[in-house]
C-alpha cells in the first residue's frame, strides 16, 4: 500500500517536472539533434552470428534477421545455444563502426542495447542473458568510449518487448510479437509487473553508468499493449529524465495517435505528438510524403533489407538512393537514421562501409546544406529539392538540390528572389548568372551537371523569399 501510495507520488511529481519544460528549453535541448540531420543505426546482437541462416538453412532473403528467434520458434535456450557460440566480437569493433559513421558524416550513432531476443549487450547486475555474464565484456561501454574518442554523440535503442525473461506475459497482446506466441507458458504463470521492474531496473543501469547518454530509442508497443498498462511509461521516461536531463527519446513506448501513431504497420503514423508521450516520431523504412510542421521526427531505414546482418540479403540500395533519401528528407525538416547491421564479429559488411563512404564523399562537399538546415519553402519542385538557412539581416540561403539537371542549362524555380540576389556553385563557390522575372528565378548553371547523383545551388536574397 505504502509503495503503491509512493509510486503515484513520485509518477505526480516527476510528469510535472517535465511539464514544467518551456518551448524555449525544449528547443535548446532538441537543438543538436535538429542540427544533426543524419546519425547511424546499428543492430548488433546474438543474431548477428546467425546472419539469417538456422540449421544450415536460410531463413530468408528479405526482412528483418533480428527477429530470426521468433521467424523460427525457438525458446530462449534453443536459440541461445545456436547463437552464443557464433557471438565473438573482435577487439576494437566498436572503432571500426566510430570510423564508417564519422567518414558517412553522421552526427549520432544510436546502438541496439537490448533487442527483443533479451540479449543485453552491457555487464548487467541484474540479468545473467547479458555481454557481462556471458562474455565478461560490456560491450556497450566499449560502444560508448568509441563513439565519444570520435566526436559521436551516443544512444541506445532498447526493446521494451523481451523474448527471454521468464516473467514477461506475451499472452496479453494479440499484436507484440513472440516466439512462443498462442503456446502456454512454459513456466505456467507469470507475473509481467516483474518484469516491469527488471526492465526499468536493467534502463537505470544504462541511464546510471555510462556518463552521458545522448538519445534513448524505444522500440516498441501495440494498439492493445502499451504506455502505462505495458511498461509503467510515465514512470520509465521520469527515471530518464531524472537521470539524464537533456536525452532525447522517441515515442514507441505508446502506440495512440496522440504519440504519433495512428494504428499498427510502419505506416500508420500521425503527425503529431504531444511531448509527454517523447520527442520524435519514427516513420520506418519511408519518408513522409511531405514534412511535419512542429513536429519532430526521424526516418529510419536499412542498408538492405534487414536491420541485423543476414549472409543471404543483398538487396543493397543504391548510392544514388541512398544520398538522395537524406536529401529529401532533409527537405521536409527530418533527419534520417541510417542502419549498418555488423556480423557476429563485429565486422561491418564492406557493401555497406562503401555505401557509407559514398554518402561521407558527398557530405564532405555539400554537408552545409544538409546540416543545421531548414525544410523547405517549396512544395514540389520539379528539378529536385531545397533546403533552407536563415542568415543575419533578414537574408535568406536556399540550398537547390539538383537531380534532373535542366537540359538547356537554366534551372528555374518558382519564385521572384528579392533584393541582392547571388547564386553560387556549393562545390567550388563559382558564381552563377540569375534573372528574376514573372514570379520565376532563372539561374545559368551551364550545360552539365557537377554532380550525377545531386549537384547543390545556393541562393541567397534579402527577406524570406516566395
Ligand atoms: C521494428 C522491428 C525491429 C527494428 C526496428 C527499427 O520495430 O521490430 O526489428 O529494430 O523496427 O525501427
Amino acid at each position: 500500500m505504502i509503495n503503491s501510495i509512493l509510486s503515484v507520488l513520485l509518477l505526480l511529481f516527476s510528469v510535472n517536472v517535465f511539464a514544467a519544460e518551456s518551448a524555449a528549453e525544449r528547443d535548446a535541448r532538441m537543438q543538436w539533434w535538429r542540427e544533426a540531420r543524419f546519425g547511424m543505426f546499428v543492430h548488433w546482437g546474438l543474431y548477428s552470428g546467425l546472419a539469417g541462416t538456422w540449421d544450415g538453412k536460410p531463413v530468408a532473403t528479405k526482412g528483418g534477421m533480428e527477429w530470426i528467434q521468433q521467424r523460427v520458434g525457438a525458446d530462449t535456450d534453443t536459440y541461445a545455444k545456436h547463437a552464443i557460440p557464433l557471438f565473438q566480437p573482435k577487439p576494437g569493433f566498436a572503432r571500426e563502426w566510430a570510423k564508417v559513421a564519422k567518414a558517412a558524416g553522421a552526427k549520432y550513432v544510436v546502438l541496439t542495447s537490448k533487442h527483443h531476443d533479451g540479449f543485453a549487450l552491457h555487464d548487467s547486475k541484474v540479468s545473467e542473458y547479458d555481454a557481462g555474464s556471458v562474455l565478461h565484456r560490456d560491450l556497450l561501454r566499449e560502444f560508448v568510449d568509441a563513439m565519444h574518442a570520435e566526436g559521436l554523440k551516443v544512444g541506445f535503442y532498447h526493446s521494451v518487448i523481451d523474448w527471454h525473461h521468464d516473467q514477461y506475459e506475451y499472452a496479453k497482446s494479440k499484436q507484440l510479437p513472440h516466439p512462443l506466441k498462442g503456446k502456454p507458458y512454459p513456466n505456467a504463470q507469470r507475473d509481467h509487473a516483474k518484469y516491469v521492474e527488471y526492465l526499468h531496473k536493467e534502463v537505470d543501469e544504462l541511464m546510471s553508468n555510462y556518463g552521458k547518454v545522448d538519445v534513448l530509442w524505444w522500440d516498441f508497443s501495440s494498439v492493445d499493449f502499451q504506455g502505462e498498462e505495458a511498461w509503467k511509461a510515465f514512470e520509465l521516461m521520469a527515471m530518464v529524465r531524472a537521470k539524464q536531463p537533456n536525452i532525447i527519446m522517441n515515442n514507441r513506448l505508446f502506440r495512440i495517435p496522440e504519440a504519433g501513431f495512428t494504428g499498427m504497420g510502419t505506416n500508420a503514423i500521425a503527425a503529431q505528438l504531444d511531448p509527454k508521450y517523447g520527442d520524435f516520431i519514427t516513420p520506418e523504412q519511408h519518408i513522409p510524403a511531405t514534412g511535419m510542421p512542429g513536429v519532430d521526427w526521424e526516418t529510419c531505414m536499412t542498408l538492405n533489407t534487414t536491420w541485423g546482418y543476414s549472409e543471404h540479403d543483398h538487396a543493397w540500395k543504391s548510392d544514388e538512393t541512398l544520398i538522395r533519401n537524406l536529401i529529401d528528407i532533409a527537405s521536409k525538416g527530418g533527419n534520417y537514421l541510417l542502419n549498418i547491421g555488423p556480423k557476429g564479429d563485429g565486422s561491418v559488411p564492406a557493401e555497406s562501409v562503401k555505401s557509407m563512404q559514398a554518402i561521407g564523399a558527398w557530405m564532405k562537399v555539400n554537408g552545409e546544406s544538409i546540416y543545421a538546415t531548414k525544410a523547405s519553402p517549396f512544395e514540389k519542385l520539379e528539378w529536385g529539392r531545397a533546403t533552407r538557412k536563415d542568415l543575419k539581416g533578414g537574408r535568406t540561403r536556399l540550398y537547390l538540390h539538383v537531380f534532373d539537371w535542366p537540359k538547356d542549362g537554366n534551372l528555374v524555380l518558382p519564385m521572384a528572389s528579392t533584393g541582392k540576389t547571388q547564386a553560387r556553385l556549393l562545390a567550388g563557390g563559382k558564381t552563377l548568372k540569375v534573372a528574376t522575372a514573372d514570379g520565376k528565378t532563372t539561374i545559368a548553371v551551364g550545360p552539365t551537371a557537377p554532380d550525377k547523383i545531386a549537384s547543390v545551388i545556393t541562393l541567397e536574397f534579402d527577406g524570406q523569399g516566395k
